[in-house]
């Protein structure tokens, strides 16, 4: 039988960040991940930080390599009916966003976890939580060995097809599912544009985005159960083309997948001593750039509560974790739906729906009261607004 104080289920952003948080506050964590490192870490996501997280980074000391290879970027591009329009983030916000692969911000925690010789473990198979409403332990089999974990609190941080979320009674569940899905293509080709590209055009929503100098990541609004075989190189090409309505330089296509669209939010996101973090509790669609903020923005919450827990054992701070939290995620869900809805081509939107997307877009591109709900949105709201 182990023991800690906090058992995290999972090692993507929300329990590598929730690990090293915990640590700097002297608190005892081991991290249990059903995959291998090369895996998680070679797991392609998303890559835009927002500003407060990109502080929070380099605050925990884990922010040297973003801060040296990420690209700071302080706007975006709108662009539909072929014509760009700039939303000024740093003009209307004072803030900007920060370019740097979810896979480099696991790979620099996983290294600053190792070095550190905090517990991590890896291949962690047959996880299963036990008693959380009472004493709470999570069983495992690591090596081929059976083991136990006794853990004051749990931090479900197991994504959204873990163990953690079914361990919650009575949940209340939200969902929306869109009728598309988005493919990704990561080139080993330069950026054809400085800033990210959101396009919507007749046929489908496209995105140019980036890693690098030499690294270009983009996304095609396509079937929901589309077949990544079925996109051939020329097709992908032809029709970022036409959809970015840009004169876009090509190279070597190096991954290539389908995600399916989805809004999904579980409430409360906390049942006795488990408490859920990040994508175990809440999905958005991909269009504002919001999962990996959100993952941290819980277990940002959620450090401050357990630290108020185990210094002088007041409980406000994790009483109140899934309603602080919850009002940040329902943010997050409406601008991620609102981005979305603005921007694809639904398939029985024609007519009334297209000519709403169409006023909506000239309204954000040309008020600014309107350009600045995007922009402190996408920037992400400060801790004033949510916890
Ligand atoms: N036991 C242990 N680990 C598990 C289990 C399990 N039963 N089930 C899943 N996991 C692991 C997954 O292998 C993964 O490494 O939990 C981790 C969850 O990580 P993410 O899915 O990345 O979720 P999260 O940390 O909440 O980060 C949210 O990641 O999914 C993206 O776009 C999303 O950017 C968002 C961010
Ligand atoms: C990405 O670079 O992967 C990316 C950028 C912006 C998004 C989604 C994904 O809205």
């Amino acid at each position: 039988m182990e023991r800690t104080q906090v058992g995290i289920v999972g090692a993507g952003p929300a329990g590598l960040v929730l690990g090293r948080l915990l640590e700097l506050e002297g608190i005892e964590s081991v991290i249990l991940e059903a995959r291998s490192r090369d895996y998680v870490e070679h797991r392609i996501r998303a890559g835009v930080l927002e500003h407060d997280t990109a502080e929070l980074l380099a605050e925990a000391g884990v922010g040297e390599r973003m801060r040296a290879e990420g690209l700071v970027h302080e706007g975006i591009e709108l662009r539909y009916g072929g014509v760009g329009h700039r939303i000024d983030f740093d003009a209307l916000t004072g803030r900007h966003v920060v370019l740097y692969g979810q896979t480099e911000v696991v790979k620099d925690l996983i290294a600053a976890r190792l070095e550190s010789g905090a517990p991590l473990v890896f291949e962690a198979a047959d996880v299963a939580l036990h008693d959380v409403a009472g004493e709470p332990s999570i069983s495992y089999v690591a090596d081929g060995e059976e083991r136990v974990l006794r853990c004051d609190v749990i931090a479900g941080c197991d994504g959204f097809h873990g163990v953690s979320r079914p361990a919650v009674p009575d949940l209340t569940v939200w969902e929306r599912e869109y009728p598309f899905g988005w493919l990704g293509i990561l080139a080993e080709v330069a950026p054809s544009t400085e800033e990210l590209i959101y396009a919507r055009h007749e046929r489908g929503f496209a995105l140019h985005s980036m890693r690098s100098p030499v690294l270009s990541r983009f996304y095609l609004q396509c079937e929901r159960d589309a077949d990544p075989g079925d996109w051939t190189d020329e097709r992908i090409w032809d029709e970022l083309r036409t959809r970015l309505a840009l004169d876009l330089a090509s190279g070597p296509i190096v991954e290539k997948g389908v995600t399916p669209m989805r809004s999904f939010v579980v409430e409360p996101m906390q049942s006795g001593r488990l408490f859920l973090a990040g994508d175990a509790a809440h999905i958005v669609p991909p269009t504002g750039a919001k999962g990996l903020n959100l993952a941290v923005a819980d277990v940002r919450v959620l450090a401050a509560a357990l630290r108020d827990h185990f210094a002088t054992g007041d409980d406000a701070g994790l009483r109140a974790y899934s309603d602080t939290c919850l009002r940040r995620v329902w943010r997050a869900e409406h601008f991620s739906w609102w981005m979305t809805s603005m921007l694809h081509r639904f398939p029985d939107g024609a007519g009334f729906e297209e000519k709403l997307q169409r006023s909506q877009l000239e309204y954000v591109v040309g008020s600014e009261a309107a350009a600045t709900t995007l922009a402190e949105n996408y920037v992400g709201l400060g801790t004033a607004w949510a916890g």
